[in-house]
């Protein structure tokens, strides 16, 4: 069969590829998807998304050996024990943990995400790993692929579209067909690639890290393939694959 690959441009579309069916892809490079593969590759042992500040620190309450990590603003809420900076994830910290995570965008694409059979969570960080999955899964399932890029407070973002290139460029490509918004991204990423921290600096949401004092975290999340597992988010949790 012949695997159709869609990426559409902002969280609330992870609707509309649930409806289609389609395996679904959440990318926020900057920065929950990168902090959730972080956290993962870093021994979480998972990661519950919630939508709302209230929500997670509820949960926090009834479950005080959580973790609760997320942020508004690009900055840690009040009380929380984690920002949402992939660098703060570390195995001394994540081990073991189950980690609530609130974010403006990206858990925001999760959980509109939820009534998918197949949700997969990448960046650039897991490229290569997230495309080679998204691929056997497709096939065996008869299923066609979509690319959700989280975006930035209901914007289209440059990082998202970027790494959505990045991982149509590395699926192997025996009997795909791309959208015209996949060819796109495609294109833009072999135009970004040689350069791709420079590009990324370019966004939006790239300068208002920098203003915030994260670029650290862009350095970081614009690595390729450093990591190799594969987040699944199914009933509500994410957890390695
Ligand atoms: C989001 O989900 O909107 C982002 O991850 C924001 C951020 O940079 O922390």
């Amino acid at each position: 069969m012949v695997i159709e690959v869609y990426t559409e441009f902002l969280a609330k579309d992870a609707v509309k590829a649930a409806k289609r069916g389609d395996l679904i892809i959440v990318v926020d490079v900057l920065r929950c998807s990168s902090t959730i593969i972080t956290a993962l590759a870093n021994g979480a042992r998972m990661i519950i998304p919630a939508k709302t500040l209230r929500e997670a620190r509820k949960m926090h309450a009834e479950n005080p050996d959580y973790l609760l990590g997320g942020e508004r603003g690009g900055l840690k809420p009040r009380g929380f024990d984690l920002g949402n900076s992939p660098l703060e994830y570390t195995r001394e910290k994540v081990f073991g943990k189950t980690i609530v995570l609130t974010t403006t965008s990206g858990t925001r694409a999760l959980v509109y995400s939820r009534v998918a059979k197949w949700v997969l969570v990448g960046s650039l960080l897991n490229a290569r790993a997230i495309a080679e999955k998204a691929i056997s899964i497709a096939d065996s399932e008869g299923i066609n692929i979509s690319i959700i890029q989280s975006g930035t407070n209901g914007k289209f973002s440059l990082e998202d579209f970027l790494c959505a290139g990045a991982i149509i460029s590395m699926l192997p490509n025996n009997n795909i067909s791309l959208s015209d918004s996949a060819q796109a991204a495609l294109l833009a990423f072999r135009h970004a690639e040689n350069n791709l921290y420079v590009n990324l600096m370019k966004s939006e949401h790239s300068k208002k890290l920098i203003k915030l004092g994260l670029t650290e975290d862009i350095k970081f999340s614009c690595q390729i393939n450093l990591f190799t597992i594969v987040p699944l988010y199914r009933s509500g949790i994410i957890t390695k694959i």
